[in-house]
């Protein structure tokens, strides 16, 4: 059995846990429960997950860049070897929030550590496993901050120009790694209404693998 390794990447409030609420429900619905496997990063076994916990902890204020970067690697390897691939061996469909373009984008790019650095820190972390498909939820910069900043008032004061040159550069990054690997990355047009993202999304899956949402259709 082959399972498929599906990523969502978009910069923060782009809306892919609320997409992949939406498409692991009517995949579980179409598939079984137990043939998907809903997963994201930092995250997944329990080391990986003590790895996340380092990474979120506010009070880790003087954590290095490339600290932070290689933590984010050594939690994606974990995540790797003990949950993506048992899953894909068991032939399961795995929804992942965040891998390792994130990683390229905010590290790599936004925090200026360089994206062909990061990607080399994150090969020997992935050692070949890449998802078949990523879609990409691609939305302007201030209308994802927009979207988060309704839910967590006390960041709307913050909305600087330094962060607003963060997220640019994540957004940048990732428009550049789209238009670099079009097989792979699929860009959604996030801005829309959740149930046309939702719709573009499963229209791009099953345009990967016809017989997902294949009644859809
Ligand atoms: N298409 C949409 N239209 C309007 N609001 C949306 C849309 N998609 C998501 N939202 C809302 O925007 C907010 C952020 O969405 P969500 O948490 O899914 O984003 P995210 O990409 O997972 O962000 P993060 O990277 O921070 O986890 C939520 O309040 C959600 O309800
Ligand atoms: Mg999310």
């Amino acid at each position: 059995m082959k399972g498929k390794f599906i990523s969502f990447e978009g910069s923060d409030g782009a809306g892919k846990t609320s997409v992949l609420r939406a498409i692991r429900a009517d995949l579980e619905k179409q598939l079984g429960a137990a043939a998907v496997m809903y997963t994201r990063e930092p995250g997944g076994d329990h080391i990986s997950e003590q790895i996340r916990q380092i990474l979120m902890d506010s009070k880790n204020t003087a954590m290095d860049a490339r600290t932070e970067a290689l933590l984010f690697a050594a939690a994606r390897r974990q995540h790797v070897v003990a949950d993506l691939k048992p899953a894909l061996a068991a032939g399961k469909v795995i929804l992942c929030d965040r891998y390792v373009d994130s990683s390229i984008a905010y590290q790599g790019a936004a925090r200026h550590l360089g994206e062909q650095e990061v990607w080399q820190i994150n090969q020997f972390a992935i050692d070949g496993l890449m998802p078949e498909l990523t879609i990409y939820l691609d939305i302007p910069t201030e209308l994802g901050l927009k979207r988060i900043a309704t839910h967590r008032t006390d960041e709307v004061n913050r909305l600087d120009k330094e962060q607003l040159d963060f997220y640019h550069a994540v957004r940048h990054s990732y428009l550049r790694l789209a238009e670099k690997e079009p097989a792979r990355i699929k860009t959604i047009d996030a801005s829309q209404s959740l149930d046309q993202v939702i719709a573009d999304v499963k229209a791009a899956m099953h345009a990967k693998f016809t017989d997902l949402f294949a009644n859809e259709f």
